[in-house]
This record gives C-alpha cells, sequence and structure tokens, in this order.
C-alpha cells in the first residue's frame, strides 16, 4: 500500500476509521459516514440515522458524531499520526462535520496516551461504589476545556436534584410520541445486527435497574449487584457557552477526550442524555449545574462495584458500510 503526501497510506487511514466506530454514539446508531482520500478523512453525519422522536433537535447525533471525531484524532496519533480539524469545512452541506487532514509524525502526545483505551471503554449501566477523586475532576474538565467545554461535577442538594430530574425524564419520555417504537427498534435489532444496544449490556431486572437515572433500557442480561444501595458514582454534566452545531460537536469531541481518560485512570463511565432530551428536565439539569452554559451530555463516572465482571463489547458497522 503505497504512502501518500502526508506520509500516510489510505489502509492505514481507513484502519484509523475502523477505530473511530468504536465511539459511543446515542443508542449504538453510529450515524457518521466517512470518506478516506489520501491524506485526509472526511466525517459527515448520516440523518437516515437520527431518532427523531428521541433526539428532536439533533443534538445526541451530533455529538455521537463528535466522539467519533476525537476517537478518530485518537486513533491516528495511535499510529504516529498527527492530525488538523477543520469543523464544517462546507458551507453549504451541514451534513459535512469535518475534515481531517493526516500528517506522519506529527501525533499529538495526549491523544497518542488514549489509544489503549479506545477498545476498552465502554458503557457501564450497573451502579459505581464510589465516585472519583477531585483531582481526576479537575483533569477531565482541564482536557474538555481544550475543546471549549466545561465539565462540572454535581454534589450535594445539587445531585439530588439532578438525580430527580434524571428520574423524570426517564417516566415522562415514553409518553412522547413515537418514543417506545424507537426504544424497541434500537433495542430489539434482528440477529447479527450490527448496531443497537444489546440486552447484554444493559443489566439484569433488580433493584437498581428500576432507578430511571442509571438505566434506560429494557432489563438485560448482564449480571450486577442485587442489594438496594444507591450509585455513588460521580455525575458530572458537560456544558458549552453556546449552543449551536459546532458547539455541539465540539461537546461530543471533549466528552469522548473525558471517556478516554476516565478509562485510563481505572474508572467505568457512561453518558446519559435522557434528561437532555426533553425541554423541561433540560432546563433543571442546567440550574443543578450552576452552568451559565448549555448542557449537553451527563457523564456518570465512578468505580465499578467489586464483583463486577466487565462489560462485554457492543457490536459496530463493518467499516465498509460506513465509508462512501
Ligand atoms: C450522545 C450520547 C447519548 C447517550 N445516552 C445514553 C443514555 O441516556 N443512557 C445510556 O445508558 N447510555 C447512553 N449512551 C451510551 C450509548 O448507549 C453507547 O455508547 C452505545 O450503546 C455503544 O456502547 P458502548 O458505549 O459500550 O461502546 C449515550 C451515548 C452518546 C454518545
Amino acid at each position: 500500500m503505497s504512502a501518500t503526501s502526508s506520509g500516510v497510506d489510505v489502509h492505514t487511514l481507513e484502519g484509523a476509521v475502523r477505530r473511530a466506530t468504536r465511539a459511543p454514539s446515542v443508542h449504538n446508531t453510529q450515524p457518521w459516514r466517512w470518506r478516506v482520500a489520501p491524506g485526509r478523512i472526511d466525517l459527515h453525519a448520516d440523518p437516515d440515522r437520527r431518532l427523531v422522536a428521541t433526539d428532536p433537535d439533533g443534538r445526541d447525533l451530533l455529538v455521537s458524531c463528535g466522539a467519533a471525531l476525537e476517537y478518530l484524532r485518537v486513533a491516528l496519533a495511535g499510529v504516529g499520526a498527527g492530525s488538523r480539524t477543520t469543523r464544517f469545512p462546507d458551507a453549504d452541506d451541514r451534513y459535512h462535520l469535518a475534515t481531517v487532514t493526516v500528517r506522519a509524525g506529527h501525533a499529538a502526545l495526549d491523544d497518542a496516551n488514549l489509544y489503549a483505551q479506545l477498545d476498552r471503554r465502554h458503557s457501564d449501566r450497573r451502579p459505581y461504589d464510589a465516585g472519583i477523586p477531585a483531582q481526576l475532576v479537575r483533569t477531565l474538565a482541564r482536557r474538555a476545556r481544550t475543546f471549549g467545554a466545561e465539565l462540572v461535577a454535581v454534589d450535594g442538594r445539587a445531585r439530588e436534584a439532578l438525580v430527580r430530574a434524571l428520574d423524570d425524564a426517564a417516566t415522562g419520555q415514553p409518553y412522547r410520541p413515537g418514543y417506545l417504537a424507537e426504544l424497541l427498534v434500537w433495542t430489539h435489532r434482528y440477529a447479527g445486527a450490527r448496531d443497537g444496544v444489546p440486552c447484554t449490556a444493559v443489566p439484569k431486572a433488580g433493584p437498581d435497574h428500576d432507578a430511571g437515572h442509571l438505566n434506560r433500557f429494557p432489563a438485560g442480561t448482564l449480571a450486577h449487584r442485587t442489594a438496594l444501595e444507591p450509585d455513588a458514582g460521580t455525575l458530572c454534566v458537560l456544558t458549552t457557552a453556546a449552543d449551536d452545531r459546532t458547539d455541539r460537536l465540539r461537546a461530543g469531541e471533549a466528552a469522548a477526550a473525558v471517556l478516554l481518560a476516565a478509562t485510563a485512570a481505572g474508572y467505568a463511565t457512561c453518558p446519559l442524555s435522557q434528561a437532555l432530551e426533553l425541554e423541561a428536565t433540560r432546563a433543571r439539569v442546567q440550574v443543578a449545574a450552576g452552568a451559565i452554559g448549555h448542557p449537553q451530555l451527563l457523564i456518570r463516572i465512578g468505580r465499578p462495584a467489586e464483583y463486577s465482571g466487565p462489560v462485554p463489547e457492543t457490536p459496530r458497522r463493518a467499516v465498509s458500510n460506513v465509508l462512501f
């Protein structure tokens, strides 16, 4: 395979795209398409994969694609390639989210250090035994800031208010027309499907499963503790100063960087978006977080319960299906 003027061959670029598709996405919809050309990779949103009832304003779709964009940069850095990102490079194409130009030998150290985490990070929906130390919150917040986002850990009374908002969203969202049908489609895929949330990634029924703030999916098969102990994970809110498409994309990039760094530090993580998909609970999240900015995603981070085994890997579409 011949190297291009960037010094990185197309086969290697396709390999980086394959690693990027390990990124988290809402309901594992993987709402992205990629174009690989000599020395560059383009990221496009796939609007056919938007969850129209769950995600009416398309925030989750853009956050998911932002996460994949950061995964791509980490994947490139892991093979020693540097990258430069231009967001929304084509004013006439709103689905063309980014162009990443690639150069061999200019990898960012921060990104390269996270390479090993791309396959290790999984959404863990079980309750956690403990939250994360304040020092790690600061480190993760610093990382989020490099993407123009703020990460706030919510404690005490504000946390209780946040959990109530999450629970109310879990109770109220099923009344939105089309929501339950969408949930059913993405949690009960056909045999051999390479997208959606498999039951192996969702905890079994039990007292914890009923806590709406932990889990929005029907009970699955993942073993977890059955004692009714409250989740002790740290609840973080990721915000941005404004709320346009670039902010949402950048929030997704920041989310991925935070998830990967928390995984590297040995913690379990889970993105939570349900409370942000409804106007009323979204406003309450904003108040609870004491945020001046716009909440884009919640992230629960903590020490997994001692006897919890690993979360099984969720499927991904073949790279040939996501390349133009
Ligand atoms: C924007 C976004 C929103 C998400 N919202 C939730 C959520 O509300 N609840 C949840 O349990 N997981 C949520 N997830 C996690 C996805 O379900 C998960 O990434 C996907 O099923 C793939 O599994 P993995 O993260 O283990 O690779 C969200 C992920 C993203 C990127």
